[in-house]
Protein backbone atom coordinates (compact mmCIF):
# COMPACT_ATOMS: atom_id res chain seq x y z
CA UNK A 1 0.00 0.00 0.00
CA UNK A 2 1.24 3.51 -0.75
CA UNK A 3 2.00 5.74 2.20
CA UNK A 4 -1.18 7.39 3.52
CA UNK A 5 -1.10 11.12 3.02
CA UNK A 6 -3.09 14.32 3.10
CA UNK A 7 -4.29 15.19 -0.42
CA UNK A 8 -6.06 18.50 -0.01
CA UNK A 9 -7.05 21.48 2.09
CA UNK A 10 -10.80 21.39 2.71
CA UNK A 11 -11.77 24.19 5.07
CA UNK A 12 -10.89 26.40 8.00
CA UNK A 13 -12.77 26.94 11.26
CA UNK A 14 -12.42 30.47 12.66
CA UNK A 15 -13.23 31.76 16.10
CA UNK A 16 -14.97 35.12 15.66
CA UNK A 17 -16.36 37.58 18.18
CA UNK A 18 -19.76 37.90 16.46
CA UNK A 19 -20.85 35.11 14.13
CA UNK A 20 -23.68 37.14 12.57
CA UNK A 21 -21.35 40.00 11.55
CA UNK A 22 -18.67 37.66 10.21
CA UNK A 23 -21.27 35.61 8.33
CA UNK A 24 -22.55 38.79 6.64
CA UNK A 25 -18.97 39.68 5.70
CA UNK A 26 -18.09 36.29 4.23
CA UNK A 27 -21.38 36.18 2.31
CA UNK A 28 -21.97 39.76 1.15
CA UNK A 29 -18.41 41.06 0.85
CA UNK A 30 -16.08 38.07 0.41
CA UNK A 31 -18.36 36.05 -1.87
CA UNK A 32 -19.13 32.80 -0.02
CA UNK A 33 -22.61 31.36 0.55
CA UNK A 34 -24.21 29.96 3.71
CA UNK A 35 -24.69 26.22 3.48
CA UNK A 36 -25.51 24.99 7.00
CA UNK A 37 -25.89 26.14 10.56
CA UNK A 38 -25.68 24.34 13.87
CA UNK A 39 -25.39 25.46 17.48
CA UNK A 40 -22.23 27.54 17.62
CA UNK A 41 -21.29 27.09 13.97
CA UNK A 42 -22.13 28.88 10.70
CA UNK A 43 -20.96 26.97 7.60
CA UNK A 44 -20.17 28.73 4.31
CA UNK A 45 -19.28 27.26 0.93
CA UNK A 46 -17.47 28.49 -2.14
CA UNK A 47 -18.68 27.82 -5.69
CA UNK A 48 -16.60 24.61 -5.89
CA UNK A 49 -17.67 21.11 -4.89
CA UNK A 50 -16.41 21.10 -1.29
CA UNK A 51 -19.34 21.05 1.16
CA UNK A 52 -17.99 24.09 3.05
CA UNK A 53 -14.72 25.98 3.23
CA UNK A 54 -15.29 28.23 6.27
CA UNK A 55 -16.94 27.56 9.63
CA UNK A 56 -17.54 30.46 12.05
CA UNK A 57 -17.65 29.85 15.80
CA UNK A 58 -18.48 32.47 18.42
CA UNK A 59 -15.57 33.12 20.79
CA UNK A 60 -14.30 36.14 22.75
CA UNK A 61 -10.94 35.87 20.94
CA UNK A 62 -10.74 35.76 17.14
CA UNK A 63 -8.34 33.39 15.42
CA UNK A 64 -7.94 30.03 13.77
CA UNK A 65 -9.78 27.24 15.56
CA UNK A 66 -9.12 24.30 13.27
CA UNK A 67 -7.67 23.52 9.83
CA UNK A 68 -9.31 20.67 7.95
CA UNK A 69 -7.46 18.47 5.47
CA UNK A 70 -8.72 15.80 3.10
CA UNK A 71 -7.46 12.29 2.41
CA UNK A 72 -8.54 10.06 -0.48
CA UNK A 73 -10.13 7.16 1.40
CA UNK A 74 -11.09 5.81 4.79
CA UNK A 75 -8.03 3.55 4.58
CA UNK A 76 -5.83 6.64 4.13
CA UNK A 77 -7.52 8.33 7.10
CA UNK A 78 -6.91 5.21 9.21
CA UNK A 79 -3.29 5.06 8.01
CA UNK A 80 -2.68 8.71 8.91
CA UNK A 81 -4.24 8.11 12.33
CA UNK A 82 -1.79 5.23 12.86
CA UNK A 83 1.16 7.38 11.74
CA UNK A 84 0.17 10.27 14.00
CA UNK A 85 -0.30 7.87 16.93
CA UNK A 86 3.18 6.49 16.30
CA UNK A 87 4.58 10.01 16.20
CA UNK A 88 2.99 10.74 19.58
CA UNK A 89 0.77 13.56 18.33
CA UNK A 90 -2.15 14.71 20.49
CA UNK A 91 -5.14 12.89 18.96
CA UNK A 92 -8.76 13.40 19.98
CA UNK A 93 -10.19 9.96 19.26
CA UNK A 94 -10.12 7.10 16.75
CA UNK A 95 -11.42 7.81 13.22
CA UNK A 96 -15.22 7.86 13.04
CA UNK A 97 -18.06 9.34 10.98
CA UNK A 98 -18.63 12.99 11.83
CA UNK A 99 -22.17 14.04 12.76
CA UNK A 100 -21.59 17.70 11.78
CA UNK A 101 -22.73 19.35 8.49
CA UNK A 102 -20.89 17.84 5.52
CA UNK A 103 -20.30 14.59 7.39
CA UNK A 104 -17.19 12.64 6.50
CA UNK A 105 -14.99 10.04 8.15
CA UNK A 106 -12.04 11.36 10.11
CA UNK A 107 -10.39 12.40 13.33
CA UNK A 108 -8.91 15.42 15.08
CA UNK A 109 -5.34 16.03 16.22
CA UNK A 110 -2.90 18.79 17.14
CA UNK A 111 0.54 19.54 15.72
CA UNK A 112 3.65 20.23 17.83
CA UNK A 113 2.76 23.97 17.80
CA UNK A 114 -0.63 23.16 19.38
CA UNK A 115 -2.65 23.95 16.22
CA UNK A 116 -5.82 21.83 15.85
CA UNK A 117 -6.68 19.91 12.66
CA UNK A 118 -8.98 17.31 11.26
CA UNK A 119 -8.26 14.86 8.44
CA UNK A 120 -11.27 13.36 6.69
CA UNK A 121 -12.53 11.46 3.67
CA UNK A 122 -16.08 11.04 2.35
CA UNK A 123 -17.17 14.64 3.05
CA UNK A 124 -20.29 15.54 1.04
CA UNK A 125 -19.42 17.22 -2.27
CA UNK A 126 -21.83 19.54 -4.07
CA UNK A 127 -23.04 18.55 -7.53
CA UNK A 128 -23.41 22.14 -8.72
CA UNK A 129 -19.75 23.25 -8.69
CA UNK A 130 -19.05 26.11 -11.07
CA UNK A 131 -16.70 29.02 -11.62
CA UNK A 132 -18.15 32.48 -11.00
CA UNK A 133 -16.30 35.61 -12.10
CA UNK A 134 -15.87 37.31 -8.70
CA UNK A 135 -16.39 34.48 -6.19
CA UNK A 136 -13.92 32.10 -4.51
CA UNK A 137 -14.21 28.49 -5.69
CA UNK A 138 -12.01 26.90 -3.05
CA UNK A 139 -9.71 27.43 -0.11
CA UNK A 140 -6.24 27.83 -1.57
CA UNK A 141 -3.79 27.90 1.33
CA UNK A 142 -3.23 28.69 4.97
CA UNK A 143 -0.07 30.39 6.23
CA UNK A 144 0.88 29.78 9.85
CA UNK A 145 3.41 31.71 11.89
CA UNK A 146 5.87 29.64 13.87
CA UNK A 147 9.16 29.92 15.72
CA UNK A 148 9.89 26.31 14.71
CA UNK A 149 9.47 26.44 10.94
CA UNK A 150 11.99 23.66 10.21
CA UNK A 151 10.42 21.19 12.65
CA UNK A 152 6.88 22.08 11.52
CA UNK A 153 7.94 21.41 7.92
CA UNK A 154 9.44 18.09 8.99
CA UNK A 155 6.25 17.09 10.85
CA UNK A 156 4.05 17.89 7.86
CA UNK A 157 6.30 16.06 5.42
CA UNK A 158 7.22 13.00 7.50
CA UNK A 159 3.84 12.38 9.12
CA UNK A 160 1.21 13.93 6.81
CA UNK A 161 2.95 13.29 3.47
CA UNK A 162 3.46 16.92 2.35
CA UNK A 163 6.34 17.89 0.03
CA UNK A 164 8.48 21.00 0.14
CA UNK A 165 7.94 23.30 -2.84
CA UNK A 166 10.13 26.27 -1.89
CA UNK A 167 11.88 27.97 0.97
CA UNK A 168 12.51 31.71 1.16
CA UNK A 169 14.02 33.85 3.91
CA UNK A 170 10.47 34.51 5.16
CA UNK A 171 8.53 31.30 4.55
CA UNK A 172 8.63 27.58 3.80
CA UNK A 173 5.99 26.52 1.26
CA UNK A 174 4.68 22.94 1.26
CA UNK A 175 2.18 21.07 -0.90
CA UNK A 176 -0.21 18.13 -0.70
CA UNK A 177 -1.63 18.34 -4.25
CA UNK A 178 -0.71 19.91 -7.59
CA UNK A 179 -1.12 23.37 -6.05
CA UNK A 180 2.34 24.85 -5.39
CA UNK A 181 1.42 25.23 -1.73
CA UNK A 182 -1.56 24.48 0.49
CA UNK A 183 0.32 25.43 3.66
CA UNK A 184 3.25 27.74 4.36
CA UNK A 185 5.09 28.51 7.57
CA UNK A 186 6.29 32.05 8.22
CA UNK A 187 9.24 32.63 10.55
CA UNK A 188 7.82 34.39 13.63
CA UNK A 189 8.07 34.58 17.40
CA UNK A 190 5.44 31.91 17.99
CA UNK A 191 2.43 30.07 16.58
CA UNK A 192 -0.48 32.07 15.15
CA UNK A 193 -2.45 32.53 11.93
CA UNK A 194 -0.68 34.64 9.31
CA UNK A 195 -3.39 34.51 6.62
CA UNK A 196 -5.87 32.40 4.67
CA UNK A 197 -6.12 32.48 0.87
CA UNK A 198 -9.24 31.88 -1.22
CA UNK A 199 -8.83 31.01 -4.89
CA UNK A 200 -10.88 32.81 -7.52
CA UNK A 201 -11.08 31.67 -11.16
CA UNK A 202 -9.07 34.36 -12.95
CA UNK A 203 -7.11 37.61 -12.64
CA UNK A 204 -10.29 39.38 -13.70
CA UNK A 205 -12.23 37.65 -10.92
CA UNK A 206 -9.59 38.74 -8.41
CA UNK A 207 -9.98 42.34 -9.53
CA UNK A 208 -13.79 42.13 -9.47
CA UNK A 209 -13.76 40.61 -5.98
CA UNK A 210 -11.29 43.24 -4.81
CA UNK A 211 -13.47 45.94 -6.36
CA UNK A 212 -16.50 44.62 -4.47
CA UNK A 213 -14.48 44.71 -1.22
CA UNK A 214 -13.39 48.30 -1.88
CA UNK A 215 -16.99 49.23 -2.64
CA UNK A 216 -18.00 47.84 0.77
CA UNK A 217 -15.39 50.05 2.46
CA UNK A 218 -12.52 47.59 2.92
CA UNK A 219 -9.06 48.88 2.00
CA UNK A 220 -6.56 46.74 0.12
CA UNK A 221 -3.93 45.89 2.76
CA UNK A 222 -1.48 44.53 0.22
CA UNK A 223 -1.54 44.15 -3.56
CA UNK A 224 -2.29 43.78 -6.33
CA UNK A 225 0.83 41.71 -6.86
CA UNK A 226 2.24 38.40 -8.08
CA UNK A 227 4.12 36.29 -5.53
CA UNK A 228 7.49 34.66 -6.21
CA UNK A 229 6.95 31.08 -4.95
CA UNK A 230 3.64 29.84 -6.36
CA UNK A 231 3.52 32.61 -8.99
CA UNK A 232 0.02 33.46 -7.74
CA UNK A 233 -1.64 36.87 -8.03
CA UNK A 234 -2.79 38.37 -4.72
CA UNK A 235 -4.79 41.03 -2.91
CA UNK A 236 -5.03 41.02 0.89
CA UNK A 237 -7.79 42.38 3.15
CA UNK A 238 -8.76 42.34 6.84
CA UNK A 239 -12.00 40.62 7.84
CA UNK A 240 -14.23 42.19 10.55
CA UNK A 241 -12.11 40.61 13.30
CA UNK A 242 -8.86 41.75 11.69
CA UNK A 243 -7.95 38.29 10.41
CA UNK A 244 -6.07 38.39 7.10
CA UNK A 245 -7.81 37.04 4.00
CA UNK A 246 -6.32 36.85 0.50
CA UNK A 247 -7.90 36.56 -2.91
CA UNK A 248 -5.56 34.59 -5.12
CA UNK A 249 -5.55 33.31 -8.70
CA UNK A 250 -3.28 31.48 -11.17
CA UNK A 251 -1.62 29.34 -8.47
CA UNK A 252 1.26 27.44 -10.10
CA UNK A 253 0.55 23.75 -10.68
CA UNK A 254 3.51 21.47 -9.94
CA UNK A 255 4.45 17.79 -9.90
CA UNK A 256 7.31 15.67 -8.58
CA UNK A 257 9.68 17.14 -11.17
CA UNK A 258 9.40 20.59 -9.50
CA UNK A 259 12.83 21.88 -8.42
CA UNK A 260 12.68 23.16 -4.85
CA UNK A 261 14.23 26.60 -4.52
CA UNK A 262 16.05 27.92 -1.47
CA UNK A 263 16.31 31.42 0.05
CA UNK A 264 19.34 32.35 -2.07
CA UNK A 265 17.64 31.23 -5.30
CA UNK A 266 14.55 33.31 -4.57
CA UNK A 267 16.53 36.35 -3.50
CA UNK A 268 18.28 36.21 -6.91
CA UNK A 269 15.17 35.33 -8.93
CA UNK A 270 12.66 37.86 -7.60
CA UNK A 271 14.28 39.92 -4.85
CA UNK A 272 10.96 40.66 -3.12
CA UNK A 273 7.50 39.26 -2.45
CA UNK A 274 5.99 40.73 -5.66
CA UNK A 275 7.33 39.80 -9.11
CA UNK A 276 5.81 42.94 -10.62
CA UNK A 277 7.35 45.34 -8.12
CA UNK A 278 3.94 46.98 -7.94
CA UNK A 279 2.48 45.94 -4.57
CA UNK A 280 5.09 47.48 -2.30
CA UNK A 281 4.88 46.36 1.32
CA UNK A 282 1.76 45.40 3.27
CA UNK A 283 0.28 48.33 5.20
CA UNK A 284 1.49 48.58 8.82
CA UNK A 285 -1.92 47.29 10.02
CA UNK A 286 -1.69 44.36 7.61
CA UNK A 287 1.84 43.55 8.80
CA UNK A 288 0.63 43.46 12.41
CA UNK A 289 -2.33 41.27 11.48
CA UNK A 290 -0.10 38.90 9.50
CA UNK A 291 2.10 38.68 12.58
CA UNK A 292 -0.82 37.15 14.47
CA UNK A 293 -2.14 40.37 16.03
CA UNK A 294 -5.59 40.81 14.41
CA UNK A 295 -6.40 44.40 13.38
CA UNK A 296 -10.19 44.93 13.01
CA UNK A 297 -10.75 47.36 10.11
CA UNK A 298 -13.79 48.99 11.73
CA UNK A 299 -15.97 48.74 8.64
CA UNK A 300 -19.71 48.27 9.12
CA UNK A 301 -20.60 45.12 7.22
CA UNK A 302 -23.77 45.35 5.17
FE1 LIG B 1 -0.90 33.70 0.59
Amino acid sequence: MTEPKVTGLRSIDYNVTDVATSARFYENCWGLAPVAQEAGGQYLRATGAEHHIVVLHENPTAGVKCINFGADSRAAVDGLHTKLSGFGAAIGSAPAFFSKPGGGYGFAFSDPDGQSYTISSDVIQHGDAKMVEDRPFKLSHVVLNSDKVASQEEFYCDVLGFKVSDRTARMNFIRCSADHHSVAFAHANGPSLNHTAFEVPTFDALMRGSGRMKGKGFEVGWGVGRHGPGNNIFTYFLDPNGLVVEYTAEVEQVDDTYATGGPEDWAKRVGGPDRWGFAGLPTPLMQKAMGGDPQPPGVNVE
